[in-house]
């Protein structure tokens, strides 16, 4: 890539892409921990703030919707309600539908037709009006987990609780960070985190089941993961592996200008909701990506993230998947130090 086409790549990224991106590391170390906060509280950042609400609309709104019909046009597997699950997706439709008329007053509202079960839900945004009898299938346009994922950024996971665990029974997951969400329905939590290094020697995942097990309808919690990753590629499933995991190599073969511009910070804000009707625990993954390039224009993030990858333990950069490429993005990112003088 030429240093235009780069530069072209940098001036493209809206604004708010900068101004509300989750900058996930409040320090130069990272490690693994059940790094739980309640939710709702907006973070400041030195580029602007996220973290006002659960669900979040941004400017890709409609870029990432579309990928994510597409998608599930390709491949259905990524949208599964176990028949034990439909009241819970029923749950986390209104719960989600309740979270966008507040975060979006202006164009998203639900409002309750008399003292019965019947809704009447509108999207401004993407000109939908639809009234439903709740848990009536038949007076929605699809099931309500695909009628709902298609009108969210987030990607959505449904967890029953019995028998003192908890099991992913359900969820829409089109954007999913080198998992297979067809691969895991069905599977306990403790079973999902299985291939994580690190978390069950520490307790990590036994402490976030006990959390989960215990969260209150009223107190939704939320939490951030992150990786990098190269390009703006949404859906770096298992299922689609051939066609982005060779990037992970051709990477180290681009020069400086496209290497900053291709390789992105990957950050999950990921919210933990327990659904008031059903009594199960809702997972909403929202994935938003920075570009190096981007990042180095902010200086508190440029030194924190070269911290981080200099420092993150060979097994955690080879989990996460960007063991080939750490050293260049440490030595990327280290000659864009401010000149001293
Ligand atoms: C991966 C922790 C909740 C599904 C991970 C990783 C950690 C973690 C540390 C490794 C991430 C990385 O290095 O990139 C936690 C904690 C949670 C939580 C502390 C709650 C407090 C959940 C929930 C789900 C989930 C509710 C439900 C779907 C996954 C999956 C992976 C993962 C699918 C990837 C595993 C793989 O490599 O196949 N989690 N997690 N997590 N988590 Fe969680």
């Amino acid at each position: 890539m030429n240093i235009d086409l780069a530069s072209d790549l940098a001036s493209d990224l809206a604004p708010d892409l900068v101004r509300t991106f989750p900058f996930p590391f409040p320090q130069d170390i990272y490690r693994y921990s059940t790094n739980v906060e309640r939710a709702g509280a907006a973070v400041e950042t030195p580029a602007g703030q996220w973290g006002e609400s659960v669900v979040h609309i941004d400017s890709e709104y409609a870029h990432e919707l579309g990928e994510r019909q597409a998608i599930l046009g390709r491949d259905p597997s990524r949208m599964q309600v176990l028949p034990h699950m439909r009241a819970s997706a029923w749950d986390a439709m209104l719960t989600i539908m309740q979270a966008l008329a507040l975060a979006h007053p202006e164009q998203m509202v639900l409002e309750r037709e008399g003292e019965g079960e019947t809704f009447l839900w509108t999207n401004r945004l993407l000109g939908i009006e639809q009234r439903f009898s709740y848990g009536d299938e038949d007076t929605l346009p699809d099931e309500p987990l695909t009628f709902i994922g298609a009108q969210v950024q987030e990607d959505i996971a449904l967890l029953d609780q019995r028998e003192g665990q908890l099991f992913v029974d359900a969820g829409l997951v089109t954007f999913a960070a080198d998992w297979s969400f067809g691969f895991d329905v069905g599977m306990s939590f403790l079973e999902i985190h299985g291939p994580v290094p690190r978390v069950h020697q520490t307790g990590v995942i036994a402490r976030a089941q006990k959390f989960l097990m215990r969260l209150q309808a009223d107190a939704p919690h939320r939490r951030t993961n992150w990786s990098l990753t190269v390009g703006r590629r949404l859906d770096v499933s298992t299922e689609t592996y051939p066609e982005w995991g060779p990037d992970r190599t051709r990477i180290l073969t681009v020069d400086d200008d496209a290497f900053g511009a291709e390789v992105h910070l990957r950050v999950e804000v990921q919210h933990l909701v327990r659904l008031p009707e059903s009594g199960s625990v809702m997972f909403l993954i929202r994935t938003y990506l920075l570009p190096l390039e981007a990042i180095a224009g902010i200086e508190p993030w440029r030194a924190r993230l070269h911290a981080v990858l200099a420092e993150l333990p060979e097994d955690m950069a080879d989990y996460k998947g960007f063991i080939a490429y750490r050293d260049r993005a440490v030595q990327w990112l280290s000659a864009r130090a401010p000149q001293e003088g």
